[in-house]
C-alpha cells in the first residue's frame, strides 16, 4: 500500500471505531436521562461489549504497522498538515492503550468498582477507615499504572498526561503555586471586607418551570442550536457531544436556588459550543476533529459560566428579564445587589458548591496531596491530618468530619489520579483566552449588555475549536494569546470583580 492509501486505511478504522463509541455515548447519555432505573444491570452490560471491542480493535497490531510506516513517509513532513497531526496524537493515544498490561487493566477495574463502593459507605458513615485499605490498592495500582506508561520527572506526569496530554508538573507547578498564594491572600481580604453580599436573593423561591424557559433562552442566546442539540435533565449535569448535528447539554434544577441550574446549564452549553464548533463533518473520528484536552473544554466551559455569565454586563440585559419571569422573589432588588448575590464568595467544605473565587483552592489541595501519594512523600493512612492541616492553612476554617473533607471526592475511588488539575488549568486558560477576545473585541461587554453573544461563540471557534487537536493545550494558549499560560489574568478578574463587590 502507498502511505497515501495506509493512512485513508487509518482513517477509516478510526471513524468506524468513533462511531462505535459514539452510539456507546447514546446509551450513556440515555441512562443519565430517560431510562428507567431497571435498565441498569443491562446497559452496564451493552456499554461493556461497547468499549471491550473498541479497544480490542484501537490496540490491534495492525494499527501500529500502520502508524509506523506513516511516520516515516512524507505524509507526515510538515508538522502541522492534518495528516501529520492525526498521526501524532493516534501513535499517543495507542502507546497508551498498549502498554498496559490486561491483567493490570482488569485489576483496576475490578479494584476501584470495589474502592467506590467502600468510598461511599466511608463517605456516608464519615469513616475513614473503611476506605484506607481501598485507598491504599488504588494508589498501589495508579503507580503500577505510571509505571507501565513511563514518564519523565515524577509518576504524576504519566497519569496527568491521560486527562491533559502533554502537560507535566514541570508546566504547571509555578503556576498553580502563584495563584494557590494569591487566592489566599483575596480570601482574607474578602473575609476582612466591610460589604458582604446578600445571598439570600438568589435562596428564594424559583419555579422551576420558569427556570427552565428562562435558561433555555440563555443558552439559545450563546449561539447553542437546539436543531442540533439538546436540553434535557440529570442528576449529575454533564455535556456529550454525539457527532455532527447532535450535541447534548443536562442540567438540574433547584426550586429555591437561581444559581445552581442557571450556571450549570451556561457551563455545560460552553462544553457544547466547543464540541459543536469542532469540524466534525470533515474530520470525525480522528484527533483533528476531538478536543484539545480537558483543561481547554473546560475553559470554555468556565468561560460561558464565569467571564460571561456571572459578569455585570450580561445582568444589565437579563435581570430586567429574570425581574419579570421570577416576580415575588426578585421584586425590589437592584441589579447591584443581585449582581453581588451571584458573585458571592464564602470558604466552605465541599468542592463542587464552591464559589468561583474558593473553587481553585479546593483542587490545588487535591493536586499538591495525590502527588504526594504517588511520590510515597505521603501514606494514604496520613490523607485525612494533611488534608485538615492545607485546608485549615489555605481556607482559614477547621474540618469538621472527613465526610466534608478528604472522602467528599469520587476520583481517587474511581482510580481517577491525575483528574483534578484539569479543573483549574480550566479556569486558567478561560481567563487567559477571554483577556484575548477582549483585546480582539473592544466592545465585548458592550455586545454583553446588548444581549449579543455570538461574536465571542465566532471568536472561540476561529481560535479554539476548530483546531480540534492540532495543538497540544499549552501550545495552543501560546498560538491563541501569544503568551504561556499565566496565573495572572485569573487573578486579576477576580481582584477587580471582588473589590467591586466587596468594596476593598
Ligand atoms: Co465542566
Amino acid at each position: 500500500m502507498s502511505a497515501q492509501e495506509t493512512y485513508d486505511a487509518l482513517v477509516k478504522e478510526c471513524k468506524e471505531l468513533s462511531l462505535l463509541a459514539s452510539t456507546a455515548s447514546i446509551l450513556y447519555w440515555d441512562q443519565h436521562s430517560y431510562m428507567p432505573p431497571g435498565g441498569v444491570a443491562f446497559r452496564a452490560e451493552q456499554l461493556s461489549v461497547i468499549s471491550s471491542l473498541t479497544h480490542a480493535r484501537f490496540t490491534d497490531p495492525k494499527i501500529g504497522d500502520w502508524l509506523s510506516e506513516l511516520e516515516g513517509s512524507d505524509l507526515v513532513k510538515n508538522e502541522e498538515s492534518v495528516e501529520a497531526v492525526n498521526v501524532r496524537e493516534l501513535r499517543h493515544q495507542y502507546d497508551k492503550q498498549t502498554k498496559l498490561p490486561t491483567d493490570l487493566v482488569e485489576e483496576i477495574t475490578r479494584t476501584t468498582s470495589l474502592a467506590n463502593e467502600k468510598w461511599m459507605e466511608a463517605r456516608q458513615k464519615s469513616d475513614f477507615k473503611i476506605f484506607l485499605p481501598w485507598l491504599e490498592k488504588v494508589v498501589d495500582l495508579e503507580k503500577k499504572k505510571a509505571e507501565a506508561y513511563g514518564y519523565e520527572g515524577e509518576p504524576y506526569n504519566a497519569l496527568l498526561d491521560d486527562y491533559e496530554p502533554g502537560a507535566t508538573v514541570d508546566d504547571v507547578i509555578e503556576v498553580f503555586k502563584n495563584l494557590r498564594n494569591d487566592l489566599v491572600t483575596l480570601l482574607q481580604k474578602v473575609k476582612d471586607a466591610p460589604k458582604k453580599p446578600d445571598v439570600s436573593i438568589v435562596e428564594r423561591e424559583y419555579d422551576v418551570g420558569l427556570q427552565k424557559i428562562f435558561g433555555e433562552s440563555v443558552v439559545a442566546s450563546m449561539g447553542f442550536d437546539f436543531n442540533e442539540g439538546r436540553l434535557d435533565i440529570t442528576t449529575h449535569p454533564f455535556c456529550t457531544g454525539i457527532g455532527y448535528g447532535d450535541t447534548r447539554i443536562l442540567t438540574r434544577y433547584n426550586p429555591n436556588r437561581l444559581n445552581d441550574a442557571l450556571f450549570g446549564t451556561m457551563h455545560e452549553a460552553g462544553h457544547g459550543l466547543y464540541e459543536s464548533g469542532l469540524d466534525k463533518v470533515t474530520h470525525f473520528g480522528t484527533p483533528m476533529g476531538e478536543s484539545a484536552s480537558l483543561g481547554i473544554h473546560e475553559s470554555q466551559s468556565r468561560m460561558w459560566e464565569n467571564q460571561v455569565g456571572r459578569s455585570k454586563s450580561f445582568w444589565k440585559y437579563y435581570f430586567p428579564q429574570a425581574q419579570r419571569l421570577f416576580r415575588k422573589s426578585l421584586a425590589g432588588v437592584t441589579l447591584d445587589d443581585f449582581y453581588a448575590a451571584i458573585n458571592n464568595v464564602s470558604p466552605s467544605y465541599i468542592r463542587v458548591e464552591a464559589d468561583e473565587a474558593t473553587y481553585n483552592l479546593h483542587i490545588l489541595l487535591r493536586f499538591e496531596l495525590e502527588r504526594a501519594l504517588l511520590t510515597g512523600d505521603l501514606k494514604p493512612a496520613d490523607v485525612p491530618g494533611e488534608w485538615n492541616e492545607r485546608f485549615k492553612k489555605y481556607f482559614g476554617i477547621e474540618v469538621d468530619k472527613d465526610s466534608n473533607g478528604c472522602l467528599q471526592d469520587v476520583h481517587w475511588s474511581a482510580g481517577l489520579v491525575g483528574y483534578f488539575p484539569t479543573y483549574t488549568l480550566g479556569n486558567l486558560y478561560s481567563a487567559c483566552f477571554f483577556n484575548k477576545a477582549l483585546e480582539d473585541m473592544p466592545d465585548l461587554y458592550e455586545q454583553f449588555e446588548r444581549g449579543e453573544f455570538l461574536k465571542l461563540r465566532e471568536w472561540l471557534r476561529n481560535n479554539i475549536h476548530k483546531h480540534g487537536r492540532k495543538y497540544r493545550a499549552t501550545k495552543l494558549c501560546e498560538k491563541v494569546t501569544c503568551k504561556p499560560l499565566d496565573y495572572k489574568p485569573l487573578i486579576a478578574y477576580m481582584n477587580a470583580k471582588y473589590s467591586e463587590i466587596y468594596g476593598f
